[in-house]
């Protein structure tokens, strides 16, 4: 895998009348723009509502054809916000490691970061990561994984060569 290699990402928006249409939108836009820094190609975006079978058939959707997955939205403690429960039984297995750091780099904003239930995993060799529904809160959780996710993506492609020592 050389330095100029292009990951698969996808977005999804999970959202419901409770927040202005404006405020996911940019959510959504905040993890895009960030995705081009990796380098990736945008495979798929959607926008789903706070509804279990819609979040799962939109993930089975853009996993299939991504590396790395970002939910926004519904992580949060209301009868509405099943984001989480939705993923967690998806996964093949849990990257604990990431969603603690970004609820712990969260509490330096808020102390409200501890209320999200954001949860991380890989499914079928793709990275999912779900994040607060706010743009604010995006940006903040990009910036405390950010440095660990090249790393992360080439682990879970299996392609390590490039790590080995000569
Ligand atoms: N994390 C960061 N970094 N910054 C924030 O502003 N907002 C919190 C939390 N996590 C926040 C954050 C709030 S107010 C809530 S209610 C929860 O995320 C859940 O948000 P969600 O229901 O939109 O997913």
């Amino acid at each position: 895998m050389t330095d100029e290699h292009r990951w698969r990402a996808a977005e999804i928006t999970v959202s419901d009348s409770r927040r202005g249409i404006d405020a996911d939108d940019r959510s959504g836009d905040v993890i895009v723009a960030r995705f081009a820094l990796l380098p990736s190609d945008i495979v798929a975006r959607e926008s789903v509502p706070d509804d279990i079978e819609s979040i799962r058939a939109a993930v089975r959707r853009c996993a299939e054809h991504a590396d790395v997955l970002i939910l926004t939205g519904g992580t949060g403690l209301g009868p509405r916000d099943v984001t989480p429960q939705a993923l967690v039984s998806m996964f093949d297995y849990e990257i604990p490691g990431m969603a603690e750091v970004m609820r712990h780099a969260g509490m330096t904003s808020t102390p409200h970061a501890m209320l999200s239930r954001q949860v991380v995993g890989v499914m079928t060799k793709c990275l999912v990561m779900t994040l607060p529904g706010s743009p604010t809160a995006v940006a903040e959780c990009l910036d405390a994984v950010w440095p660990a996710l090249p790393h992360a993506l080439t682990l879970i492609s299996g392609d390590t060569r490039h790590l080995e020592q000569p």
